[in-house]
């Protein structure tokens, strides 16, 4: 969003809070590439630019053509409170730290882990949510019971997650012996050759390992070990700390109010 516009954002959401709002005119989005879409009032006069990749049930992820997920929901929120409608762009996920580099999103919501490498090019908001990677193997599996059993395995992740640096392990932090790491844009296609035996394990987040195992019932299975510890958080330009600010802002208060807790009972089965 244009610093102009940010501000058009801002006094609107500002009028509107002390109960003035007047008669804005509708404009149309800026993007008109496939991958996005405006959800939303459309009678919004500026757009906030969400980056992510729907294919993180129940993050993020599509229902025919429409977005779902508890990350859309709260990005709702961020576009809600200033008072702009909600473009989203959604991406490969290794390219929605990028989309914020170069200026083509406005902030980026995409179950996304706080770790050293992308605070080198992003600042992150306030933690929303705490998880660990899982592995996932087939329901007959009987030789992979722990990330012990890895050793000489063929693993699938999502190309650029913080499940494809475990399994990579390029620091040699974790020393699991991974013989092979297959990366994957889509964790539904991973999902796939694992069930087709063309993979041992996937490495996943939680929740996600959990709404992939209901949409294969019977075929696959999550381990209990906890991999890593992840902390989830809403990532803007470095330096942006205007929308920073609201961001963290929206999070408390939807915290605050409980809403948070039902956006996420939302999506528990
Ligand atoms: N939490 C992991 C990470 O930050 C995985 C996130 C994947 N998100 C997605 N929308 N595909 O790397």
């Amino acid at each position: 969003m244009k610093k102009t516009k940010k501000l058009a954002a801002l006094l609107l959401a500002a009028l509107m809070t002390v109960g003035m709002a007047g008669c804005v005119s509708s404009s149309s989005t800026t993007d008109t590439s496939d991958s996005s879409q405006s959800t939303g009032d459309s009678q919004g006069s500026s757009t906030v630019v969400m980056a992510t990749n729907a294919e993180f049930e129940p993050f993020e992820y599509m229902d025919g053509t429409e977005y779902k997920g508890i990350d859309i929901e709260i990005s709702q929120k961020i576009a809600e409170k200033m008072g702009a409608e909600l473009e989203i762009h959604n991406v490969a996920f290794e390219s929605v730290i990028a989309e914020l580099t170069s200026g083509k999103a406005d902030f980026a919501a995409a179950g996304l882990t706080i770790n050293e490498d992308r605070l080198k090019n992003v600042d992150f908001s306030d933690t929303y949510y705490s998880t660990t990677q899982v592995i996932l193997v087939r329901s007959d599996e009987t030789e992979i019971t722990s990330s012990a059993d890895l050793k000489g395995k063929t693993v699938g992740v999502q190309t650029g997650t913080t499940g494809d640096t475990y399994a990579t392990d390029e620091d040699k932090e974790y020393n699991h012996g991974i013989a092979e790491v297959k990366r994957y844009n889509k964790f539904m296609d991973a999902t796939s050759d694992l069930i087709a035996g063309r993979l041992d394990a996937v490495i996943v987040d939680d929740f996600p390992a959990d709404k992939l195992i209901e949409r294969n019932p019977d075929k696959i299975k999550k381990l209990d070990e906890e991999l890593t510890g992840e902390d989830y958080a809403i990532a803007v330009p470095k330096g942006d700390t205007e929308m920073l600010n609201t961001v963290n802002e929206v999070l408390d208060e939807l915290e605050e109010s409980g809403e948070l807790d039902e956006i996420f009972d939302k999506y528990l089965q």
